[in-house]
């Protein structure tokens, strides 16, 4: 799927959205994140920091655990959105996260200047670590 579509347009404007409200004093680099799950709801992220550097949290994070604080654990679609010169490039951990609580997410990427890229956990993050199938989890 390759194609930008009403819906996924919509929740681009929600990270865009999101994005106005980042706390970050320290990098001044504001992220938004936004995603979409199967009950059709949305839930935001921004990244948020801190003056102890490591307390900082991406954009993805926050909306991802929004969504799963919500009880909402299916999710269709994440969106992410920066000012940077191609579509931001979520960071590591991020997609460790992504890999975990949204395998079967599409993900699209952005930046300010209308540049897009739909990708997937699979992209991002071939061979991801993984414990639950192991351990079970809840
Ligand atoms: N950041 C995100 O929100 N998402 C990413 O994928 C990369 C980095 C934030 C963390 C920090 O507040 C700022 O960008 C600079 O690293």
């Amino acid at each position: 799927m390759n194609e930008l579509t009403t819906e996924l347009m919509e929740l681009l404007a929600a990270a865009a959205a999101a994005r106005e409200r980042a706390y970050c004093p320290y990098s001044t680099f504001a992220v938004g994140a936004a995603v979409r799950t199967a009950s059709g709801a949305l839930f935001y992220g921004c990244n948020i920091e801190n003056a102890a550097y490591p307390s900082t949290i991406c954009a993805e994070r926050v909306a991802l655990f929004s969504a799963y604080a919500s009880g909402e654990r299916e999710i269709t679609a994440l969106a992410v959105i920066a000012d940077t010169p191609e579509p931001v490039s979520p960071c590591g951990g991020c997609r460790q996260v992504i890999f975990e609580l949204a395998p079967r997410a599409v993900v699209l990427l952005a930046n300010l200047r209308g540049a897009w890229r739909i990708t997937s956990v699979a992209e991002l993050l071939p061979d991801g670590f993984a414990l639950i199938n192991r351990l079970g989890g809840r």
